[in-house]
C-alpha cells in the first residue's frame, strides 16, 4: 500500500499540536507584558501642558516648599493643584512680560483657572489617600521621583495594584526614619 505520509510527518504534526497548545499560554504572558508596559501604566509619560511649568526651577532653584502649592497633601486625600492666584504672588511682581506666562495673566484676569493636564492618575475605583502615607513618613519623592529636578513634570511610578502592594508587604525600608513635623511654608501670601 502507498504511503502517503512520510514517517517524519508524524514528528511535524505533535510539533503543530505543540505549538497550538502553547499558543494561549503565549497570549496570556503578552497580555500581562503589555499590561506592564510603559505603554500602559503611563510610566515615564509627560503630559504637555499649558504652561511649560518646572518643578525644578520653582523648588530646587528658586526654593519654594511643596507644601505652599500643594497645600492639602498633609491633611486630604489629595495634594491638590494650585490655583492661579497661587502663581500670581510671585508672577504680578515676576517676569510679568513673560511670553510664557501669558496664559497665567489670562487665567487670573479672567478668573478661568488653567487646565493642568493630569500626570498621575488612578482608576476610579481605587482608594488612595495622599495624608496617611505623609504622616507615616512615605516621601514625595519615593512615590513621585525627583520631581524637584524634572523640567516638567513626568509619572515616575507604575502606579499598578502590584506597585500599592510590593510597598504594603514591607513598607518599613521605604519610610523616613522619622516623619517629619510639619513645616511653615517658606513663602506666605499677606
Ligand atoms: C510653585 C508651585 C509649585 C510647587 C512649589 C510645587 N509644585 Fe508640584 N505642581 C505644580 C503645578 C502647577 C502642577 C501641575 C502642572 C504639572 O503637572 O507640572 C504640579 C504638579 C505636580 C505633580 C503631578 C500632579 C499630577 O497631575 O499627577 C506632582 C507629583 C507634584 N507636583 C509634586 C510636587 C513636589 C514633590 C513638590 C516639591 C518638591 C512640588 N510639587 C512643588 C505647582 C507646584
Ligand atoms: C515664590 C515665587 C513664585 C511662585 C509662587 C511661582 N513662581 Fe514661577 N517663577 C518664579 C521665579 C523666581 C522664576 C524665575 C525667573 C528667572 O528665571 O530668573 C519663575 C519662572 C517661571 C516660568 C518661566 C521660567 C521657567 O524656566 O520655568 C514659568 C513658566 C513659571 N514661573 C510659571 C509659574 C506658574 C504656572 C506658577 C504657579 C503654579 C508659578 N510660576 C509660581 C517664582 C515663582
Ligand atoms: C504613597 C505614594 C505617594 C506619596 C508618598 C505621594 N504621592 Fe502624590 N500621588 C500619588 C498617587 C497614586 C497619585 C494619583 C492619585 C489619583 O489619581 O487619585 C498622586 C497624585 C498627586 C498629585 C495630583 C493630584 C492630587 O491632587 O492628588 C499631586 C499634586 C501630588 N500627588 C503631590 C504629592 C506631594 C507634594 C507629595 C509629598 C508631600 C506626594 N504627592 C506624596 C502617590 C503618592
Ligand atoms: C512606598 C510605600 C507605599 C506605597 C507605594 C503605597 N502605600 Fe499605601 N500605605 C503605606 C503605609 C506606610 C501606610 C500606613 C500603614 C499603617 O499605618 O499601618 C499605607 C496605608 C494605606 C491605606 C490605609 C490607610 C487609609 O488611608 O485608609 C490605603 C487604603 C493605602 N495605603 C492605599 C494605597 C494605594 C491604593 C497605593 C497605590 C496607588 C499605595 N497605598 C501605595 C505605604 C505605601
Amino acid at each position: 500500500m502507498a504511503q502517503i505520509f512520510r514517517p517524519s510527518a508524524n514528528t511535524v504534526v505533535r510539533l503543530a499540536l505543540l505549538a497550538l497548545a502553547l499558543l494561549p499560554l503565549a497570549g496570556v504572558g503578552l497580555a500581562m507584558g503589555v499590561v506592564r508596559s510603559e505603554y500602559l501604566t503611563g510610566r515615564d509619560r509627560t503630559p504637555t501642558q499649558p504652561v511649560p511649568f518646572s518643578h525644578a526651577h520653582h523648588t530646587a532653584e528658586v526654593g519654594i516648599d511643596c507644601r505652599y502649592c500643594h497645600t492639602a497633601v498633609e491633611v486630604s486625600a489629595r495634594a491638590g493643584i494650585p490655583p492661579t492666584a497661587t502663581c500670581m504672588t510671585c508672577h504680578s511682581q515676576l517676569w510679568t512680560d513673560a511670553e510664557m506666562l501669558e496664559p497665567v495673566r489670562r487665567s487670573f484676569a479672567t478668573g478661568e483657572r488653567l487646565r493642568w493636564t493630569p500626570v498621575n492618575r488612578l482608576p476610579g475605583y481605587v482608594y488612595f489617600d495622599h495624608s496617611i502615607h505623609v504622616a507615616k513618613g512615605v516621601a514625595c519623592t519615593t512615590c513621585h521621583g525627583g520631581v524637584g529636578a524634572m523640567r516638567l513634570t513626568r509619572q515616575h511610578a507604575p502606579l499598578t495594584m502590584g506597585w500599592c502592594l510590593d510597598c504594603h508587604r514591607n513598607p518599613g525600608p521605604r519610610l523616613s526614619r522619622r516623619s517629619r513635623p510639619p513645616v511653615p511654608p517658606r513663602f506666605t501670601r499677606s
